[in-house]
């Protein structure tokens, strides 16, 4: 299709490093949406008749239905998506079909196809990604009030709920949810009509084209709007960050389902065995998904670098821009939704949990405000404090066993009610602790927002 002034044929090898359609050939619905909006304009400006519409509009169609049906042969020597279609359109309908690109590059074209999809990709997204919300909530949910130990370095902190672990990842898939939504605005913008890298002589109505594709409004500059790909970087970011949420619950999920800890149980349908030896239950979809986040940085990092040191404007390393798109998406879809399964079907043991919760060495915190409650500065609370776990520790004594009045006389006979666990949870009332009344309030406005 630019054959024109070339007189040997393309090299079989060129083609096959070339071509894009093995992959973009997913583009298709939205460059026959383009398409259609821009011989629509063409119209308008008097480059089209209605009837060479018609032809180009009911061809188009007759290809999305054949590869909506698997019965299009995509070739590449025509390389890519947009000259596939194009082709095959001009040897259904004929001359009107060599019509359609006036006014048009691939540049533009291809820009306009990818904001498309990334835009339905977003919503499809955003929708997975409530859907794990919802599965978190629902545990959550369910086990409100079961206590458990909330770790800071891997090492027991301060008692919480199980509901109030779960509600932070619930926090985390939000925030990626307003990313993205943030970031669909930037990539809800029309490029068609920037052309090549100038836009053309011929005048269509880009904002008729833009209306009719569901685009906010117009790019305002022709060589930013064909290389821009900030747009593509942002979303691979953006799921990337998913990926590191996902991959922290999967870290959390495999610590909590080992035998060390045992808090909390995957369904059989969640989990792998082993070939050789036979007690195995492994939490494969965790690790796979850990490990597919590496992946998803790789995209992101990959497309940084191709974009990194490129003229203006378009350059054909921006074709490698795809790939790693396509694959972030796929990568996301499948981790968020046998994530959502996997979550829904989790168990969690509560008395496991609370076994754990009720060491009491939790509450040393506790004791330390018991004796700021008492007038005692918190640093030397705190070294009291310490040197009643010391003892602890030296005398292997639970720490609410020790004789408290013998290390300082600011403790009172009351000081071992400190480590009543329920009161000391029931204290945690300012917002965003975790009292269990906090907890419900917070799974009631959820379950309200999603
Ligand atoms: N397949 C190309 C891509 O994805 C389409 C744009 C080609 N433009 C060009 N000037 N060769 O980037």
């Amino acid at each position: 299709m630019w054959k024109g002034r070339f007189s040997k044929a393309t090299a079989d090898l060129v083609q096959q490093y070339g071509e894009s359609i093995s992959y973009d050939w997913r583009l298709y619905k939205h460059d026959i949406a383009g398409s259609i909006a821009h011989a629509r304009a063409q119209v308008k400006a008097g480059i089209l008749t209605q009837d060479e519409f018609n032809q180009i509009e009911s061809g188009l169609r007759s290809i999305e239905i054949d590869i909506d049906a698997g019965k299009f042969d995509f070739s590449i020597e025509l390389e890519d998506i947009h000259m596939n279609i194009e082709s095959e359109l001009t040897t259904r309908i004929g001359a009107a079909g060599g019509k359609l690109h006036t006014a048009r590059s691939r540049n533009d074209q291809v820009a306009t196809d990818t904001r498309l999809y990334c835009r339905e990709e977003i919503d499809a997204l955003t929708v997975q990604i409530k859907e794990l919300q919802g599965s978190l909530l629902k545990k959550a949910e369910q086990y409100a009030d079961a206590l458990i130990p909330g770790y800071t370095h891997l090492q027991r902190g301060q008692p919480v709920t199980v509901g109030h672990h779960l509600l932070a990842y619930v926090e985390m898939f939000a925030r990626d949810i307003d990313r993205l939504a943030d970031a669909r605005k930037r990539v809800n913008v029309s490029p068609l009509g920037s052309g090549a890298l100038a836009g053309s002589t011929i005048n269509l109505d880009r904002q008729q084209i833009a209306d009719e594709l569901g685009f906010d409004r117009v790019t305002t500059n022709s060589m930013d709007a064909i290389s821009d790909r900030d747009y593509i970087m942002e979303l691979l970011f953006d799921f990337a960050l998913v990926g590191t949420h996902l991959s922290r619950i999967s870290e959390d999920l495999i610590l909590w389902c080992s035998a060390e800890f045992g808090f909390a149980t995957l369904s059989d349908a969640h989990t792998t065995g082993s070939s050789l030896m036979p007690q195995k239950k492994n939490p494969d979809v965790c690790e796979i998904t850990r490990g597919k986040t590496g992946r998803l940085y790789g995209n992101l990092i990959s497309l940084l670098t191709a974009a990194k040191g490129l003229p203006l404007t378009y350059n054909r390393d921006l074709q490698e821009d795809k790939e790693p798109l396509f694959d972030s998406i796929d990568t996301l879809k499948i981790a968020l939704a046998v994530n959502t399964e996997m979550i829904a079907d989790m168990t969690v043991n509560v008395d496991t949990c609370l076994e754990a919760a009720s060491d009491p060495m939790l509450l040393a915190t506790d004791l330390a405000d018991y004796l700021v409650k008492n007038g005692v500065p918190f640093r030397s609370a705190h070294e009291l404090v310490g040197q009643a776990v010391a003892v602890a520790v030296e005398s292997k004594t639970p720490l609410d066993k020790i004789d408290l009045s013998k290390i300082s006389e600011h403790y009172g006979a009351d000081a071992s009610a400190v480590f009543n666990l329920e009161t000391a949870l029931k204290a945690r009332t300012n917002p965003g602790a975790p009292s269990i009344a906090n907890v419900k309030s917070e799974v009631a406005r959820w379950k309200k927002t999603l």
